[in-house]
């Protein structure tokens, strides 16, 4: 199937068309540039706890000053207390999903009640790291109200607290996909808060569309990748081999940037600050490189370079995170850019209902029968 046909004058995945005003981000596709909140990602990145970028995004949505660090941290606290108190009724039903099916089942969960923002950011990492945990035969752990967000997910997870470095990692990451500009996930966000359902249910929309490996599915097939290219040395034919059989290279491409994801490079950053000489980064580099180079030559035309998903799965990876993990994982930080657009969304009052060019058959009248 050819993506890119336009069909009746409709741009195809309406590439390029303005669906909302927004004060929360911005892609520059062609200067591979990405704006949070009136700023450039990688001065986001580097001044931003995790609960300060939601405080921020959340006050930017309903255009009020951000609240203070330490209210949000307090907030997510009590969030992921409430969410942990509702697992008792959810384990038995996580056995034989895979974790983002878990994650899907908690955050239909979670009620619509009083900062629905928070409840629901703050119950991702619980299930998340419960689900996780019941694979492994072992009991859920109960938060620590008193942690940053990133600390307790990583404690819940494996039962003892991560080193600084492995939070700053994470830290860094979930601050790096909190948004996104008009995405699949977010515009999905959007059009479900726009009929004036919840920010819970917005949620769960958004977490559904960015399962998909064209969005945020990817990370797992790229360490895939990653493994079945297995050396540097292999990379060349590896990749070669791929695009002769029509294969899309897993973390190549985006719909927005023609130059080199901006996202990648301060993953790239946080990676090499966390394992600076590791294997798998030399193996990486070595992929990169050659995917690169084969791109260019397969689609001379169409830029094709390094997206998010390539580092974010080798940062991930690096985290000893379960790669089964990675989406949900990525729903941790861009729940607050999901919100935050339902919350935008509703301040503008519209309903979300484009119209769609008829194609099918007509109607035959009666006399002509
Ligand atoms: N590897 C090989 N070829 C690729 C490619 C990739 N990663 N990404 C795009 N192409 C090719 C397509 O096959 C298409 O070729 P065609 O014109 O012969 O059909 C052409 O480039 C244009 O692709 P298109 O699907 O129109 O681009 P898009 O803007 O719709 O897609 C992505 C963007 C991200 C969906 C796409 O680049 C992709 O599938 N990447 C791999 C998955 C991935 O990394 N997803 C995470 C995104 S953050």
């Amino acid at each position: 199937m050819n993506t890119n046909v336009q069909t009746s004058g409709i741009k195809s995945g309406l590439e390029g068309i303005p669906a909302a005003e927004t004060a929360l981000s911005h892609v520059v596709g062609a200067a591979g540039e990405l704006i949070l909140c009136g700023a450039h990602l990688k001065d986001f990145a580097a001044a931003h706890s995790f609960e300060s970028a939601a405080a921020l995004f959340w006050g930017t949505a309903q255009d009020e000053a951000p609240m203070a660090e330490e209210q949000v941290r307090a907030g997510l606290g009590a969030a992921r207390a409430a969410a942990f108190a509702r697992l008792g009724a959810l384990l038995p039903s996580f056995e034989g999903l895979s974790l983002s099916e878990a994650l899907r089942l908690g955050l239909a969960a979670v009620p619509e009640e009083d900062a629905p923002h928070i409840a629901v950011t703050g119950a991702i990492p619980v299930i998340l790291a419960a689900a996780a945990r019941a694979k492994e035969g072992k009991a859920p752990l109960a938060p620590d109200a008193s942690l940053p967000h990133a600390a307790d997910f990583l404690r819940m997870l494996r039962g003892e607290p991560a080193s600084e470095a492995e939070v700053t990692a994470l830290t860094t990451y979930l601050v790096t996909v909190m948004d996104h500009g008009m995405n699949a996930s977010t515009f999905t966000a959007r059009v479900i808060a726009s009929t004036g359902a919840g920010l819970t249910w917005a949620a769960l929309g958004g977490f559904a569309a960015l399962t998909g490996p064209l969005h945020g599915g990817a990370p797992e097939p790229v360490l895939n990748m990653l493994e079945e290219v297995g050396t540097p040395a292999r990379a060349e034919s590896w990749v070669a081999g791929e695009l002769e059989k029509g294969e899309r290279l897993m973390g190549f491409g985006h719909r927005i940037y023609k130059v080199r994801d901006p996202r990648a490079d301060v993953l790239k950053a946080a990676l090499e600050r966390l394992s600076p000489s590791g294997e798998k980064l030399a193996l990486a580099r070595a992929v990169e490189e050659a995917a690169l180079a084969a791109l260019k030559r397969h689609k001379p035309d169409r830029p094709l370079e390094t997206n998010v998903e390539f580092y974010t799965a080798m940062l991930l990876d690096g985290l000893a995170l379960p790669r089964a993990g990675f989406t949900p994982v990525f729903a941790m930080g861009r729940v607050v850019g999901w919100t935050a657009h339902a919350m935008e969304q509703q301040r503008t009052g519209r309903l979300i209902r484009p119209a769609s060019l008829y194609v099918g058959r007509k109607p035959v009248r009666e006399e002509w029968r």
